[in-house]
C-alpha cells in the first residue's frame, strides 16, 4: 500500500469562469483569474490498496457511493491512466469550508486529490501537469494548485490550459457566508444550461477575455480601484448571465444583494471594498488589508464573517509506503 495525503485551500474568481467549450477536457471559454485563500483547507488522503476491488471515497468521515463518488472514480481513472496502474484507492477528505455553497469547496477537494492521488500512484507532476490534472476534476481547481494569486490560461488543448501564480497588489478578502446549505443547482448543470438557453452567452464570453486582459494589466500596475471595479463588474455581469438561462436560475439572495448594496456604500464613504459572489449566496468583498475592520464593520449582523489573504499552494504533507 502506497498513500499520500495533501492539503490545498478554496480559491474565489475575481474574473470568472463560466462556462466551457470542450466539457470532456473540461477547456473554458476564457481564462479568469483569482486568489487562492489561506483559509478552509481540504486535507486529502489516497491510499492505491493492492487487495481493494473498488475504489472507496470518505468524505467528511461517511463512506459514499453517491454522485461524489463516481467524480472520483472517473477522476481517479485518468490517474490511473497516466500512471499505467489498475489499482484502486481509497480517498478520505475533509472539508473545513461548507460543501457546495458556492464556497469552492470543489476547487480545494479537486486540487488536493490530484496532488494527493498523483503521488500516491507514483507521478511526479510539475505544477503546470498538476494544474491540468486539477481542472479535469473541476476547471476552479486548476487555480488551486498556485498560491496567492492565479491566472488559468484558455489555452489552445489540454496542454495549455492550465494555471500560474501572477504578481499583484497586496489584498484581503472578506467572506461572508450567507447560507451553509447546499445550492439548488450545481454549477456544473447551471454553466451547461448556460450555454444551451441564454442569448447573452456569446457576449459574456466575449467581453470576459476583454476583462481578463485589464484585470491583468491592473494587477501589474498594482492598481487596487481598477481591479476591484473589474471583480464586481465581472461578478454582476456572471449572475445576470445566470439568470437570464431558461429556466431561470438565481444565486443571490435578499441578503447577498443587501451585502452588495452595503460595499457600494462603504465606497461612497472612502473606502475601497468590491464584491463579488461565486455559484452561491455567499459574498466575498475584496479590499485593502487596512481597510478589514471597515468592512468586517459594514457587514456585521448580515452574515457570518471570515477573513482571508492569499494562501499558499497546494501541498503534500505526508506520505507512507506499508
Ligand atoms: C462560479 O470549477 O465548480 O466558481 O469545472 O464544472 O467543476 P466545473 O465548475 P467549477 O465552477 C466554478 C464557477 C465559479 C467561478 C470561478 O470559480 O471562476
Amino acid at each position: 500500500m502506497t498513500s499520500a495525503t495533501a492539503t490545498a485551500h478554496p480559491n474565489i474568481a475575481l474574473v470568472k469562469y463560466w462556462g466551457k467549450r470542450d466539457s470532456d477536457l473540461n477547456l473554458p471559454a476564457t481564462g479568469s483569474l483569482s486568489m487562492t485563500l489561506d483559509i478552509f483547507p481540504t486535507t486529502t488522503t489516497v491510499t492505491v490498496d493492492d487487495a481493494a476491488d473498488g475504489d472507496v471515497l470518505v468524505f467528511g468521515g461517511v463512506m459514499r457511493s453517491d454522485g461524489p463518488a463516481q467524480r472520483v472514480t472517473r477522476f481517479l481513472d485518468l490517474v490511473r491512466q497516466l500512471a499505467g496502474s489498475d489499482r484502486f484507492a481509497r480517498v478520505e477528505t475533509a472539508n473545513t469550508v461548507p460543501s457546495a455553497a458556492g464556497l469552492a469547496s470543489s476547487a480545494s477537494g479537486f486540487a488536493a486529490l490530484a496532488l494527493a492521488a498523483s503521488a500516491a500512484y507514483g507521478l511526479d507532476l510539475d505544477v503546470p501537469a498538476l494544474s491540468r490534472l486539477a481542472r479535469r476534476g473541476s476547471g476552479s481547481a486548476s487555480r488551486s494548485i498556485i498560491p496567492g494569486f492565479a491566472v488559468w490560461h484558455a489555452g489552445d488543448d489540454d496542454t495549455t490550459s492550465f494555471a500560474e501564480p501572477l504578481d499583484a497588489p497586496d489584498l484581503a478578502m472578506v467572506v461572508a457566508m450567507v447560507e451553509k446549505r447546499e445550492k439548488p443547482v450545481s454549477s456544473r448543470e447551471a454553466m451547461r444550461r448556460t450555454i444551451l438557453t441564454s442569448p447573452y452567452y456569446r457576449a459574456w464570453v466575449e467581453s470576459t477575455a476583454e476583462t481578463l486582459d485589464a484585470a491583468v494589466l491592473a494587477c501589474a500596475d498594482g492598481d487596487v480601484d481598477r481591479l476591484g471595479r473589474i471583480t464586481e463588474v465581472n461578478a454582476l455581469r456572471m449572475h445576470a448571465l445566470i439568470q437570464s438561462c431558461d429556466p431561470p436560475i438565481r444565486y443571490l439572495t435578499p441578503v447577498s444583494v443587501e451585502i452588495f448594496d452595503r460595499v457600494a456604500a462603504l465606497r461612497e464613504s472612502g473606502v475601497g471594498a468590491w464584491a463579488t459572489a461565486d455559484a452561491g449566496p455567499n459574498v466575498v468583498v475584496l479590499t485593502r488589508p487596512d481597510d478589514v475592520p471597515a468592512v468586517t464593520a459594514a457587514l456585521s449582523g448580515l452574515a457570518e464573517l471570515a477573513v482571508a489573504r492569499p494562501g499558499p499552494a497546494a501541498a503534500l504533507t505526508g506520505r507512507a509506503h506499508g
